[in-house]
């Protein structure tokens, strides 16, 4: 990757009796960022910021997010532009490449990955090996840092169609994998996937279809699957994507980096939430029971799940299509007065009006209607974050290649504060 940043001025720092200038670099957009780099060697400090709350921790190209005015941008496209339409294949192009493929291009692209799909048979005996309820996001990490042990012709990082053949095996496996993961979960057998069928359309295929009789995709449900994968696609240096990053920078392979960041990802801060804000609304159970619910969010005894982000201080542009999304996906299955939806409405025009929510933008995130929809289309909670890791996993592929091919890469190693005891000596363990 080219660097892009623009010289913006210095900034001065007074450290104790130190001065030190630090450059300001400029990206296209966003606030600049003051390049401390060379910071400890100048002044012999280091910054503190856990939670990465002001540091910018690499220049990337990919995605753009402006929290305040609710924008996600993948390479300069409007999500809810590509969300209309484009397509998710389309859109792991575009993050991948970097811009818009032309009509061959996706031809070739989408023919590549459909004929990724399969899984070497060896692979599928691998998940007799996991027991009966393993939680799927479990089978999820195993089996996805497994596939390092089942391709090695891909995993040589320094060669760029190796780490293209890796990225077409992951988009092209994930559903693959993701629907063994739940199949093996609910007792059925397998599907394999089949070439004719689209991305999203494949996918609900290998989850839903029994041997025992015929599988009709249902169209409303493909796009709105295919919507909500485009919708989850990268998010730029979330937790699980730093993570990948993190993982990449010391050389490791992009399967086990991929691993490495669905675990990340299963977390209930992350992309546990949606399981989190279902459970929510279940419990909530109807209308009147709001007004109390909201009350104990207040006394801090929880939280309201699905509402806040840490970039988003605005409506998060996501879920505005969620929405939409959830209300096509009820209206097709006969599902429109769940009274989960009712719940949910109702909560969001409270919260939305309420100071307390108001005062802190705690506006709805992406997973507040999702967990609803995705319950409606058939796919039990322990599936959504499974879900998400699929889609994701493009986001975090170009992420983790862009990273790699950045000349000015080093392996990712944090400073501390150390506040633990300072050097003592030894005490034999009959004198303690
Ligand atoms: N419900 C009630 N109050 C909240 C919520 C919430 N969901 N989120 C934040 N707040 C309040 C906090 O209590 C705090 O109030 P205070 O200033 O009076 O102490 C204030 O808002 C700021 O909260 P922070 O925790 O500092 O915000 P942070 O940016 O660290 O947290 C997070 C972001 C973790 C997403 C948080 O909003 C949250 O826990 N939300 C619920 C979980 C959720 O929906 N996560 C999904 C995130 S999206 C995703 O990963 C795809």
């Amino acid at each position: 990757m080219d660097s892009k940043v623009t010289p913006g001025g210095n900034a001065v720092f007074t450290i104790g009796d130190k001065t030190v200038e630090m450059p300001i670099l400029k990206g296209s957009t966003g606030p600049d960022v003051v390049d401390i780099r060379k910071l400890y060697a100048e002044a012999d400090v280091f910054t503190y910021d856990p939670g990465f709350t002001s540091t910018a921790s690499c220049e990337s190209q990919i995605t753009y997010i402006d929290g305040d005015a609710g924008v996600l941008l993948y390479r300069g496209y409007p999500i809810d532009q590509l969300a209309e339409n484009s397509s998710f294949l389309e859109v792991c192009y575009l993050l991948l490449h970097g811009e818009l493929p032309t009509a061959t291009q996706f031809a070739e692209f989408e023919r590549t990955i459909t004929y990724h799909t399969m899984l070497h048979e060896q692979f599928d005996r691998f998940f007799q090996t996991f027991r009966r309820d393993a939680h799927p996001m479990a089978i999820m990490v195993g089996a996805v840092g497994a596939l390092s042990a089942f391709y090695h012709d891909s995993t040589n990082i320094h060669d760029e169609r190796q780490r293209q053949i890796s990225a077409h095996r992951m988009i092209a496996k994930m559903p693959t994998i993701a629907a063994r993961a739940f199949k093996y979960a609910v007792g059925q057998p397998f599907v394999y996937p089949r070439n004719e069928l689209g991305y999203a359309d494949n996918f609900l295929r290998m989850c839903f279809a029994v041997p025992a009789e015929d599988y009709k995709v249902n169209k409303v449900l493909a796009r709105a699957m295919d919507r909500i994968f485009i919708l989850h696609a990268d998010h730029e240096q979330n937790a699980s994507t730093s993570t990948v990053r993190l993982a990449g920078s010391s050389g490791a392979n992009p399967f086990a980096c991929i691993a490495a960041g669905i675990a990340c990802l299963w977390g209930p801060s992350h992309g546990g939430a949606n399981e989190e804000a279902l459970n929510m609304l279940k419990e909530i159970g109807t209308v009147d029971r709001i007004p109390e619910y909201v009350q104990g969010v207040k006394d801090r005894r929880y939280r309201l799940m699905g509402f806040g982000h840490r970039v988003y201080k605005n409506y998060d542009p996501r879920a505005k299509v969620m929405q939409k999304t959830c209300h096509e996906v009820l209206d097709v299955l006969g599902k429109r007065d769940e009274p989960l939806l009712q719940v949910a409405m109702e909560l969001e025009r409270i919260a939305l009006s309420d100071p307390y929510f108001v005062e802190r933008k705690l506006y709805p995130n992406i997973d507040f209607y999702s967990g609803i929809t995705l319950s409606a289309m058939g796919f039990p909670s322990e599936m959504f974050t499974v879900l998400f890791a699929l889609a994701r996993t493009v986001g975090w592929i170009a992420q983790w290649k862009e990273m790699i091919e950045d000349p000015s890469q080093k392996i990712g190693r944090p400073r501390q504060v150390y506040t633990g005891p300072t050097i003592r000596e030894f005490v034999p363990i009959e004198k303690r």
